[in-house]
């Protein structure tokens, strides 16, 4: 799948990083949630031209952080916890504003982005959406982008392995739905999911 317009737009964007590893993490966290959300959707039985919409998604899912670089990221040593993670939580929305004014993302691929928060339960963020309202592909990233995050090494922790990542899933699994969640566990345990692994080693390693 190609995303080169994709890396274009976080590499602008991705100027207001002061430090490099930030930018390098972003990348490399989109394309591991990318790849993981094409194939629970080719699991699922979804088209080409969705699973090339939520390539996009997952790759740009976070975009709205790195409006919010100087917050988020580091030169925010005076802004509190809570503060920050107000902030945080604006990115869904703020993902909006961006890939609108680039005008070439589809209102399916920003609708997946604004809600990539969401709960299936109705816990998420921003809007509270639960179950059906949350729009479908919103619910496959939110399934890829808690277990990406869990098996990626963090400032604060190391990384979770991987059936250490699924059992604490399996304990929030209120999060998500249910019929994606198991399609997405045949994605881990199945011969596909090597290519993923690769990727998550590598960046793990830097
Ligand atoms: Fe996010």
């Amino acid at each position: 799948m190609n995303l080169e317009r994709e890396r274009q737009l976080i590499g602008r964007m991705g100027e207001r990083l002061t430090v490099e590893q930030d930018l390098k993490d972003f990348y490399a966290h989109g394309e591991i949630v990318s790849r993981l959300a094409v194939l629970t959707a080719k699991e699922l039985g979804e088209d080409e031209t969705f699973c090339r919409e939520i390539a996009v998604a997952g790759m740009l899912h976070d975009i709205g952080k790195l409006e919010l670089a100087d917050v988020i990221y580091g030169n925010s040593d005076n802004i509190m916890a809570v503060e920050r993670s107000k902030y945080v939580r604006m990115h869904p929305t703020l993902g909006i504003d961006v890939l609108r004014k680039e005008g070439a993302y589809s209102e399916e691929v920003i609708s997946f982005i604004a809600n990539h928060h969401e709960n299936f339960d109705g816990t998420g963020y921003p809007n509270h959406l639960e179950g059906d309202e949350i729009p479908y592909g919103a619910r496959i990233l939110r399934v890829c982008d808690v277990f990406a995050a869990l098996v990626s090494n963090r400032a604060y922790r190391s990384a979770f392995g991987v059936d250490t990542a699924v059992e604490m899933m399996i304990d929030d699994v209120k999060d998500y739905d249910m019929h994606i969640f198991l399609a997405f566990l045949k994605v881990v345990y199945s011969k596909d999911f090597t290519a993923v692994r690769e990727m998550i080693d590598r960046a793990n390693a830097r």
